[in-house]
């Protein structure tokens, strides 16, 4: 049963002013000394305000800044313990980098396998680390039998394919990437020519709209590369693209650009413009598979301050942990070198992270904050009391008194007291949906722990 309104006493860590009149006075010395100590603490962070702060970590310091930064995990690697520790001390956002592709969640048609998806979803959600779904409709690495269908045999096999993965997944995944890679490089502009693209030109509106059916709270992203020219043909299709579903209402959140900048593709100068102009149409942006050429570190260090000076640009994924990792392990392109060791480009990222100002500075006691979706608003975890076989949480809300919040546990966790908020709950029992009651723009929840006492929930923020 879920009781709402305040928790008891006990619970609470703060006593409000009557209570304090009622105090013996040795104790209201105490208060009134801890008070000072707080007011001197506020004056500092005053004095800090607008200064940058050094996270040292690439995930914290993203976070602190309502980012996140990601990168591509293999199942396969995740038993090597250099490759898991790096994963999960320096990001705070994980994509698959094949496992949930087509060929790998449906290899044969209407038999669904999971089992490598959630090696990797589990790693990351049991570290309190966010989820990118990569990729629901695609043309490249579909499974031989749906290679080899067309018409409205193929389309249904695709929207069956996006309800059911998007569903399976429902309530774990911050973006997924819906559409991947459909338009033609070069100067036509046009589509690329591919099996689901004869299957009608609305294939990726109808591919997005069951996507929102399956998973009402995942941020919906079109995710291509060679679109971050904002002169280049294939960039302009795609804003139009874009454009066009946000003027007919086709669900989309988010725009994905690869950023593999190869020798072929470098960093353009205008990167800033791309990011800003597909903003200004309503999305997020994401740069979603970052890699670079022997790891130029300044051209790392200008894409994460292009991102951060655009205000919807709210992560960055790197394609890979180490240089050995990489789909192009030649060309070096990674922030960590085949051995774990950090590279220039490393210290270049994590410097041009922390130039930004903190949105979301953690605090002693505060031992996580994480971000929100950016879909304006952002929602912040503050950890309260932890007791033997429970742990309080509050959230706090800024940006929109109009929010909805999605708070994700980890099973067998289970929510057992609420207050401050409307809340329910999906089928699994592990997604609890939070809206405004009234009493503000925070609101908080006991959780018990069930024998698993290390994991903590995330959260995502988006507004009514
Ligand atoms: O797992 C098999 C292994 O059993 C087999 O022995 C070996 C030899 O062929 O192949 C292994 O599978 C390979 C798989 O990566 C895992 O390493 C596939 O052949 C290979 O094609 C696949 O490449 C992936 C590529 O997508 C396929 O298109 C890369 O890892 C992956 O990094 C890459 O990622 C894409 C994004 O999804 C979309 N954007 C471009 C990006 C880079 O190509």
């Amino acid at each position: 049963m879920h009781v709402h309104g305040r928790p008891p006493p006990a619970v609470d860590a703060f006593t409000t002013p009557a209570e304090r009149l009622h105090m013996p006075i040795r104790r209201a010395r105490a208060v009134l000394a801890l008070s000072a100590v707080a007011v001197a603490a506020a004056t500092i962070a005053v004095a800090f305000n607008g200064t940058a702060s050094a996270a040292s970590t690439l995930g914290a310091s993203a976070a602190e800044r309502g980012r996140y930064f990601g990168t591509a995990i293999a199942a396969g690697r995740l038993s090597n313990s250099q490759y898991s520790t790096i994963a999960a001390r320096e990001f705070n956002m994980i994509t698959a980098e094949n496992e949930m592709k087509w060929d790998a969640t449906e290899p044969q048609q209407g038999r669904f396998s999971y089992s490598q998806g959630d090696q990797i979803v589990n790693f990351a959600l049991s570290r309190g680390l966010k989820v990118r779904g990569h990729a629901l409709a695609w043309h490249a690495q579909q499974p031989d039998w749906a290679r080899n269908m067309s018409g409205q045999a193929l389309r249904n096999a695709m929207l069956n394919h996006v309800t059911q993965v998007a569903t399976y997944y429902r309530g774990k995944i911050h973006s997924w990437d819906v559409v991947n890679e459909a338009f033609a490089d070069g100067g036509s502009g046009a589509r690329r020519d591919s099996n689901l693209q004869r299957t009608g030109n609305d294939w990726i509106e109808a591919a997005f709209r069951a996507a929102r059916a399956a998973d009402p709270n995942a941020k919906l992203c079109y995710n291509d590369y060679n679109t971050d020219n904002w002169n280049d043909a294939k960039t302009q299709a795609v804003y139009r693209m874009v454009q066009d579903f946000k003027s007919r209402g086709v669900p989309i959140d988010c725009v994905g650009l690869q950023s593999h900048f190869t020798g072929g593709s470098n960093y353009p100068s205008n990167y800033r413009t791309t990011l800003s102009s597909f903003a200004a149409l309503g999305v997020d942006v994401q740069i979603t598979e970052l890699d670079i050429t022997n790891a130029n570190a300044t051209a790392y260090a200008n894409t994460v301050r292009d991102c951060y000076a655009v205000p919807r640009c709210n992560g960055i994924t790197v394609w890979g942990v180490r240089d050995s990792d990489s789909w192009r392990s030649n060309e070096s392109p990674l922030l960590f070198d085949g051995s774990g060791n950090k590279k220039a480009a490393y210290n270049s990222v994590l410097s041009a992270l922390n130039e930004g100002t903190p949105t979301n500075p953690s605090s002693p006691g505060q031992s996580s904050s994480q971000p929100g979706n950016g879909g304006g608003c952002t929602a912040t975890v503050v950890p309260g009391t932890v007791w033997g076989d429970r742990y309080n949480t509050t959230v706090n809300v800024s940006g929109s008194t109009n929010w909805i919040v999605t708070v994700t546990l980890t099973s067998p966790q289970r929510v057992s007291t609420t207050w401050s908020g409307t809340f329910s709950w999906d089928s699994s029992g592990v997604v609890m949906t939070v809206r405004p009651n009234g009493s503000g723009n925070s609101f908080g929840f006991t959780t018990m722990m069930n024998g698993n006492s290390g994991a903590r929930p995330s959260v995502s923020c988006r507004t009514a």
